[in-house]
């Protein structure tokens, strides 16, 4: 059974549970108790909030282009970074340099996602960024003041719980299908 199927069935599983007096809420509990976020490693030290210095006049969809358009805010490519600014050594530290030895090898920038959710959750930037009008910060915090990559997912606070009460609160659907697909 494909990977898809089987979360499907665990959902469906767990909806026909709910059925019963709070037994989807205990199973839920039981396995976020096991569900601590990992922290990944990331292969260059990119700062936020140099980007953001008001000079550049970049925007957070400058980078993330998706965020407009798709489900995915997606993370920039090296062809972008060497087009947007690196042509040319820029700013002060020597990590910098890598970025153009991965374009000249063509090869990517091994970033690592750390907000991710499991595959059998439905999400869609688009949908609340651009359609919900949400600020990015609402879930991810002020990126513009980050000045380490980011190792843990911001969205880990974003659980099932809290984007069902935020849509409680908009009066958005809460039915199981809308997410879960
Ligand atoms: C309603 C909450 C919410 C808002 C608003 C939001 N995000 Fe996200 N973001 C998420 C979630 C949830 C994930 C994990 C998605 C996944 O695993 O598919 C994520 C993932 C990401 C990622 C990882 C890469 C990817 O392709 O998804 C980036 C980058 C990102 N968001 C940037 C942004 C930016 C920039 C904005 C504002 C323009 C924004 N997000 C607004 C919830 C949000
Ligand atoms: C702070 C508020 C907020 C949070 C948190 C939030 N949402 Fe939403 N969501 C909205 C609003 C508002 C809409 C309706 C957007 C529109 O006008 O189409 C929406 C719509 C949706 C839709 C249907 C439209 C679409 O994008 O396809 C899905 C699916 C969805 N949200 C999933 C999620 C998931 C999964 C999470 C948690 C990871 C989440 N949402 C967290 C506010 C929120
Ligand atoms: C100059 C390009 C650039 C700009 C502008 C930019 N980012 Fe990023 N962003 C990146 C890169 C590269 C990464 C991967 C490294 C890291 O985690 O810091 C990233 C990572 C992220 C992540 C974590 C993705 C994940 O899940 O691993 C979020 C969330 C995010 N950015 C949000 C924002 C927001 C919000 C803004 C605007 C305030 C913004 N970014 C502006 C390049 C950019
Ligand atoms: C607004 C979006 C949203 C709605 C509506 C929603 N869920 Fe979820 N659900 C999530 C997110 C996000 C996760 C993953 C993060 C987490 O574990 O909290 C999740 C995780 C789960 C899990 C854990 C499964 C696993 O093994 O990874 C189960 C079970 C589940 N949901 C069942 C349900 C049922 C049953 C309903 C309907 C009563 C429902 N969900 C409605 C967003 C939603």
């Amino acid at each position: 059974m494909s990977t898809r199927n089987r979360n499907r069935l665990v959902v469906a599983g767990f909806a026909a549970l709910a059925l019963f007096a709070g037994g989807a809420a205990f199973a839920y509990s039981r396995y976020k108790a096991f569900m601590a976020p990992v922290p990944v490693t990331q292969p260059l030290p990119f700062n936020h909030k140099h980007h953001m210095d008001e000079k550049l006049g970049l925007t957070c969809d400058a980078c993330h282009k998706g965020v407009n358009e798709g489900p995915h805010a997606g993370i920039p490519s090296v062809n972008t970074c060497i087009k947007l600014c690196h042509t040319d050594p820029q700013g002060t530290n020597p990590e910098e340099a890598k970025i153009r030895e991965y374009a000249a090898k063509g090869e990517a920038i091994p970033w690592q996602q750390a907000n991710r959710l499991p595959g059998h959750v439905y999400f869609s930037h688009v949908g609340h960024v651009k359609f919900g009008k949400m600020e990015c910060k609402e879930c991810h915090g002020d990126m513009k003041e980050r000045t380490e990559p980011v190792l843990l997912s911001t969205t880990h606070r974003l659980d099932m719980d809290t984007c069902m009460e935020c849509h409680k609160e908009k009066g958005v659907s809460n039915d199981c299908l809308q997410c879960h697909k």
